[in-house]
């Protein structure tokens, strides 16, 4: 179905896809936008409910309130690092900068009451609709780095405020904040991985067999 060359871009793309915190402020054209969210809406999702809405935000106001809902939620972690000197927050407070610098942030939405109450597959697992959500986000991410987009994702606010900012109704949930643009330094390895704060485990470590920890 695949050619060498084919599947060889498939790994490449999955192994150099990074998450990005700084940005360049060059607009990004409007068919490579729509190409990231078409690659999105292509995921996988529970029962096809396609629980995601995108809200693209280019306005600078708007970023700006996302940005102070970050750095509030940053202020708050920061209380957990105080022994540390707030190094850890450091890297938080660059993702705020990033949302900032971003031409464009993307929330990326889940409603859990789309495709009604009995959405097939969910009823065992309701958070699957979340897992649906992620992975359409990890397609934007993937489809981003092909473009030779950067993309960071943010977690750190309370969904409230971003409720508030984006006008987003009560039930659906900001699953993510995502900023996108081009950037200068596209990170070779992860950057918690180069500030020596974590490195990738050892596949073989993770890789049981027929029985939790049987190797
Ligand atoms: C669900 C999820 C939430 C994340 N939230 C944040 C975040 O709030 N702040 C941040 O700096 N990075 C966040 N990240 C990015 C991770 O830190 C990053 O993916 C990880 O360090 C590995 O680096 P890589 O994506 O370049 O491989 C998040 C990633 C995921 C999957």
């Amino acid at each position: 179905m695949f050619s060498n060359e084919e599947k060889n871009a498939v790994y490449k793309v999955i192994y150099n896809r990074r998450d990005v915190r700084s940005f360049l402020p060059a607009p990004i054209s409007q068919d490579v936008i729509h190409n990231i969210l078409n690659a999105a809406h292509q995921a996988p999702s529970v029962g096809f409910m396609q629980p995601w809405n995108f809200i693209v935000v280019s306005s600078g106001e708007t970023k700006e309130k996302l940005a102070w809902a970050a750095e509030k939620e940053r202020r708050a972690l920061a209380i957990h690092y105080e022994d540390e000197g707030e190094k850890e927050t450091k890297f938080l407070g660059l993702k705020v900068q990033g949302l900032q610098e971003a031409p464009i942030t993307i929330c990326v939405t889940c409603d859990p009451t789309r495709g009604g109450s009995h959405v097939l597959g969910r009823n065992s697992i309701p958070e699957t609709d979340i897992l649906s959500t992620a992975c359409a986000i990890q397609n934007m991410w993937l489809a981003a780095c092909a473009e030779g987009l950067a993309m960071g994702w943010v977690s750190f606010y309370k969904k409230n405020d971003v409720r508030d900012i984006l006008e987003i109704p009560p039930h659906v949930e900001p699953v993510a904040l995502l900023s996108i643009g081009y950037t200068e330094n596209y990170p070779a390895a992860p950057i918690l991985e180069t500030a020596k704060w974590e490195k990738r485990r050892a596949l073989e470590d993770l890789i049981f067999k027929d029985k939790w920890g049987k190797k």
